[in-house]
């Protein structure tokens, strides 16, 4: 189910996106498609931009902690048909949120579906009456480690410079895991300098992403599926950051900003600005030196869309370590990457 939830948001958007990308030009801007001219039955969402109604849906899913069919006659069609009584109270309740960040907090998405819901059908009026455990931020180093010293101690986890560099191409062979824990994909991902490429075979359904350069591409069957810009960023930075300590080479500006906690271990947390001005979170283990989580974040008319990757269970590859176990997580989509094997310099 996920992987048809997956591959029809991708269709959904890819008919908008190809007259949105397809008149990118000077004059973008101006042309940008609204999900009223793209969409069938839009009736509050009129003036966004088409291709935030794939997140927005994820958002409201996950907000709510429901399936699309919640709203929708199912969870991979039809979705332009009314008659769903949840869909009805949706659109009232887009149209609250919009008017009480509208009324009280400048415009500025505040207040959203999960301020109120907090992944629950119907939000909990009634105070908790049991004792909340609130954890406190970490003990702060007296000096402040530099972003220096953390990337240097990152390689070093790694493997080191010298290890690092032998390594010129991999070939590795993993296994998607969906959230259900039980349903696999196989998976290969080639690195070569210059191009990475990621292959997802779902049955005889062969997903292809693939990153030649600053290009980034993604595939069907052959098929192109168009990406949004977003997904297109994200994708080009997994394989920029892939076994690649040099994050200097990747974010044009890297800030330290305090020591925080993941599942009880202490991270630094340094901010990344890319060059086109977006902002990412990474945390690296203070202890073992590794990027163990990164989050990125797109904009949407109903507040944030994030999308983090955790990475843990790092082992040695031929001299070089790599997390064995990645978690990819955005709203109503997750999935886990578990390496099997690694062939170095094939
Ligand atoms: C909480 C209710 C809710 C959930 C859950 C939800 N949707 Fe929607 N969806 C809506 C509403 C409301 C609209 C119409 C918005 C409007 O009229 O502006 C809509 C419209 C759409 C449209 C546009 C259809 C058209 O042509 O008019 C698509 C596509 C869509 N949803 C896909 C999804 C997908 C995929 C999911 C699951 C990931 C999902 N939705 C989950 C409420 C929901
Ligand atoms: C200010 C708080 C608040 C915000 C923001 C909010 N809701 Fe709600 N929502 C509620 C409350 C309270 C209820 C329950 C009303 C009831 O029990 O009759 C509810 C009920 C619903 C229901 C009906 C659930 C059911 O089982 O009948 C849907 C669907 C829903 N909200 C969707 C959304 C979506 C989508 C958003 C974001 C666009 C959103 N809500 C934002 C407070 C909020």
């Amino acid at each position: 189910m996920n992987k048809i939830k997956l591959i029809l948001i991708a269709i959904a958007v890819a008919a908008a996106g190809q007259q949105f990308f397809g008149s990118r030009s000077a004059d973008a801007q101006a042309k940008v498609e609204t999900a009223g001219q793209k969409f069938k039955n839009i009736k509050v969402l009129n003036d966004v931009p088409a291709d935030q109604i794939g997140p927005i849906m994820n958002i409201m899913s996950a907000s709510l902690g429901v399936d699309c069919k919640m709203c929708h006659a199912s969870n991979d069609r039809d979705f332009e048909k009314d008659g769903n009584e949840h869909k009805d109270i949706a659109r009232e309740m887009l149209k609250m949120t919009f008017a009480i960040n509208k009324q009280f907090f400048e415009g500025k998405t505040e207040v959203t579906c999960n301020t109120c819901h907090g992944g629950r059908e119907r939000p909990i009026a009634v105070p908790n009456l049991m004792q909340v455990v609130r954890e406190e931020r970490p003990k702060q180093p007296a000096t402040k480690p530099t972003v220096e010293q953390i990337l240097a101690k990152y390689e070093a986890a790694l493997g080191g410079k010298a290890a690092l560099a032998k390594i010129k191409s991999r070939h590795i062979t993993a296994t998607r895991v969906e959230p259900d824990g039980k349903t696999t994909e196989p998976e290969e991902i080639w690195q070569e300098p210059g191009m990475f490429r990621v292959d997802t075979r779902y049955g005889d359904y062969l997903i292809s992403e693939v990153v030649e350069g600053e290009k980034v591409r993604k595939t069907g069957n052959k098929e192109p599926i168009t990406l949004r810009p977003d997904e297109m960023e994200q994708i080009r930075r997994e394989a920029q950051l892939f076994a690649n300590p040099d994050l200097a080479s990747v974010y044009t500006k890297l800030d330290f900003r305090f020591v925080d906690r993941i599942d009880g271990r202490e991270v630094y947390l340094v901010l990344g600005t890319t060059s086109s001005g977006a902002r990412e979170r990474l945390y690296f283990d203070t202890a073992t030196g590794f990027l163990v989580r990164r989050v990125a974040t797109a904009m949407t008319v109903i507040g944030p869309f994030p999308f983090q990757v955790d990475m843990s269970d790092h082992r040695d590859f031929g001299g070089v370590k790599l997390p064995a176990t990645v978690r990819y997580a955005m709203p109503a989509i997750s999935w886990t990457r578990k390496i099997q094997e690694v062939r170095n310099n094939p």
